[in-house]
């Protein structure tokens, strides 16, 4: 048996350099390496390595306040949820904060049930969506039986295939509590489903009365080039979660609603001891106010397009997704050409699509970087 010498739990398979320093959108390795990141720690990273809005924020905000809970008005909390609700579409406007992509939908998915009023009893989910490890964001995670460990999952889910619409009318009914979808599967190889399937998800939830939830924990903030994604499809959904992005690596969540469904939380039906906290907020506005003022939405537009164009090579045969929510489907195993390109000093991610590539790179990403990933892909062809 071999040695064990770290004390963290060994539970994430790892890749093969130690980054020790970032800077704009490039690692440096202990080993001197230099990465280029196009994974963006699984789109954290939206605004790079030390960039100096990050770097002034959290320093001030340090000196300032560091914490301070929810149980007292906090200027900054109001700031951050002002921004953020300016950032998304007209009528999802009343935020709530939490810690991560999973406490969101939790969250979410409790006040789906708050608003069924103990009358509707399941969960619609699409098939290969991921929504985290907590109890309900597992349950309502396709394939989650391979890690979920608990003995029931807390309410029956039904999943449905991608992009069918026929059927829909079975699976969401007046007992659906809520319709849980991401519009762009990030997990799955950033596989972005079509406008009508998402139009029709809305349509069942207006005839059955099911709250729509559109989990936007990796394709939110910016990330498909619009503020979120549901601007982009022109479906409006009743939430929308989010994480990641929101706070360039900060850890943060944030469930955006409708005032229908602010309606339905009262006082204690949610809470959070860290969520909201003066730290996260203050970033969480700086990250908002640096993607509109940088013009980071029409930037990643127009990169994403020269993606498009240039990057169906080597092993790529064609591009899935949105925006720096990229799959790029490959004729070989997507492992194989993440380890040809890491040896090339590129970093991208893989997928549960044995195939995928995914590409989410910092929302800063310069176009000249695009040239050099066309051309180490060229040299992958196995
Ligand atoms: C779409 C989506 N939802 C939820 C989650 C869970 O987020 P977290 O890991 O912050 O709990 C993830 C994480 O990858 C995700 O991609």
């Amino acid at each position: 048996m071999a040695i064990k010498t770290s004390r963290l739990l060994d539970v994430y398979p790892q890749l093969d350099f130690e980054p020790v320093s970032g800077h704009g959108v490039h690692l440096k390795c202990s080993d001197g390496r230099e990465i280029l990141d196009l994974y963006g720690g699984h789109a954290v990273a939206c605004l790079g390595f030390g960039h100096p809005r990050v770097v002034e924020t959290l320093a001030q905000q340090a000196e300032t306040l560091t914490f301070q809970t929810n149980a007292v008005p906090l200027a900054v909390r109001e700031r951050a949820a002002s921004r953020l609700a300016s950032l998304s579409p007209d009528g999802l406007d009343q935020i709530f904060f939490v810690n991560s992509g999973a406490e969101a939908n939790e969250n979410a998915l409790r006040l789906a049930f708050l608003g069924g009023g103990g009358r509707r009893h399941h969960v619609v989910s699409v098939e290969h969506g991921f929504h985290g490890r907590t109890a309900a964001a597992g349950a309502v995670s396709f394939g989650s039986e391979k890690w979920y460990a608990f003995p029931q999952p807390p309410f029956p889910v039904r999943f449905i295939p991608r992009n069918e619409t026929a059927g829909l009318e079975e699976a969401i009914d007046d007992d659906t509590a809520a319709v849980i979808v991401e519009p762009v599967q990030g997990m799955a190889g950033a596989f972005d489903l079509e406008t009508p399937f998402l139009a029709a998800l809305r349509e069942r939830c207006d005839a059955t009365g099911a709250t729509l939830i559109f989990d936007e924990v990796q394709c939110g903030v910016g990330r498909t080039g619009y503020g979120f994604a549901c601007e982009g499809v022109g479906v409006q959904p009743d939430i929308v979660t989010t994480a990641k992005s929101l706070a360039a690596g900060f850890p943060v969540g944030a469930v955006l609603m409708s005032d229908d469904v602010a309606d339905r939380a009262f006082k204690g039906s949610l809470g959070t001891t860290f969520g909201g906290g003066p730290m996260a907020c203050a970033l969480v506005e700086t990250v908002i106010d640096t993607i509109e003022s940088e013009g980071l939405l029409a930037h990643v537009k127009k990169v994403s397009d020269h993606i498009r164009e240039r990057c169906v090579v080597g092993p790529v045969e064609r591009i899935q997704g949105a925006g720096f929510l990229l799959g790029l489907v490959c004729n070989i195993p997507a492992k194989d050409v993440r380890d040809a390109l890491l040896a090339q000093d590129i970093l991208v991610g893989t997928s549960s699509d044995p195939n995928v590539i995914r590409l989410m790179p910092p929302l800063i990403l310069p176009e000249a970087h695009v040239d050099e990933l066309a051309e180490k892909l060229s040299a992958c062809a196995v």
